[in-house]
């Protein structure tokens, strides 16, 4: 593995660097000490071309300027709380606001846009950054002092390992995701419209229009949120169900079934390339960067409706208000820890 550290600005008063890890195949990963953001994953394509298959900046004034949480880590809790309220231990809790009346991704500044410490552990055939972050008690709202560490590894068999350890002093959330979008195309400014997606979910919670879940599932038999077999994702931007044309896609948390070794697989078979994913969270969140934009360009392009397909890993949202959507408590006698995988193949 070769690893380089490069000054990437300044934040805050403090030094980000993007830190690279290469494997021998000369695959490579770059993540910024700035969100714990990954902003580069180079991988060939079928004819050994090397480019960067996540949406991602060259340049730290566009992750501050444009709030895009483009390959970041997303907390203390990711997804929405309804209307930011919550109690816990016979106590209630406000959060912020921030999102059409509800509490979105930790807040307007949550653990995306902190400062995160880092370390670089090498391996026999892995490395990986260990990012730390203390987030403190009443930071966002949140109870509790938060003791995080995000890990990211690349290995030589091509994964890219994604895993987070937590501690906290008193009960508080936690529900942390990564925010990368993939898109797996030869060219900048490509949607991802005809990637083949394979998701390992047959339940779907439906959201109201303020995208809350309103605690009902959807069976995905039938709908353009059946996935579990390959499908192109355009089959869900064709906006011909309520709950797509809603989100004007995709935006929806998938419940996972773990049936295979494999929860998600994504794959564009005319760059022979694909991602398998497995996770230990309960689901993931699949959104399909449902609007273009004309305020930055991505690779020198426009950004087209559908640039990329975030996989969000991560507990339900709305668990701590919602009843049997799974448990996102963190007490001071645990220690939080998840892990998802992302494993890159060439096809055929
Ligand atoms: C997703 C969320 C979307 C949107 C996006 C960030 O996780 O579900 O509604 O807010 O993050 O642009």
């Amino acid at each position: 593995m070769q690893i380089t550290e490069t000054a990437f600005g300044q934040y805050d008063g403090q030094e980000i660097t993007a830190i690279t890890l290469q494997n021998e195949q000369g695959v490579s990963l770059t993540a910024i000490n700035y969100g714990a953001t990954v902003i580069a994953w180079h991988v060939p394509d079928k004819e050994g071309r090397f480019q960067n298959i996540v949406l991602g900046f060259d340049r730290l004034e566009d992750y501050l300027q444009h709030h895009t949480y483009y390959g970041a880590t997303v907390g203390r809790v990711a997804g929405r709380i309804g209307k930011g309220r919550f109690s816990l231990d016979g106590q209630d809790y406000q959060l912020e606001a921030n999102q059409n009346g509800n509490h979105l991704h930790g807040g307007t500044l949550g653990l995306d846009q902190a400062v995160w410490d880092y370390e670089i552990r090498e391996g026999e055939t892995e490395a990986s950054i260990l990012f730390r972050h203390v987030d403190l008690d009443g930071s966002n709202g949140y109870p509790g002092r938060l003791e995080a560490e995000v890990v990211y590894t690349l290995t030589e068999d091509q994964e890219w390992r994604v895993e987070y350890h937590a501690r906290t002093d008193r009960p508080t959330l936690f529900n942390p995701t990564n925010h990368t979008y993939f898109n797996l195309s030869q060219e900048a400014g490509q949607d991802v419209l005809q990637h083949l997606l394979l998701v390992d979910s047959s339940r779907v919670p439906e959201l109201d229009k303020t995208m809350l879940p309103t605690g009902q599932f959807l069976d995905v038999a039938g709908t353009p949120f059946d996935f579990r077999r390959p499908a192109r994702i355009q089959q869900a931007a064709a906006l011909d169900h309520p709950q797509t044309q809603l989100a004007g896609g995709l935006d929806h948390p998938f419940l996972l079934e773990h049936s295979g070794d494999f929860d998600v697989v994504l794959a564009y078979p005319e760059a022979g390339r694909s991602i398998r994913m497995h996770t230990d969270r309960d689901a993931v969140v699949i959104f399909t960067h449902n609007g273009g934009t004309d305020e930055y360009l991505l690779g020198g392009k426009p950004v087209p409706a559908y640039a990329g397909i975030a996989l969000e890993t991560q507990s339900l949202p709305d668990a701590i208000n919602q009843e049997g959507f799974g448990n996102i408590v963190l007490r001071p006698d645990e220690e939080f820890y998840a892990r998802t995988v992302y494993q890159f193949q060439l096809l055929d």
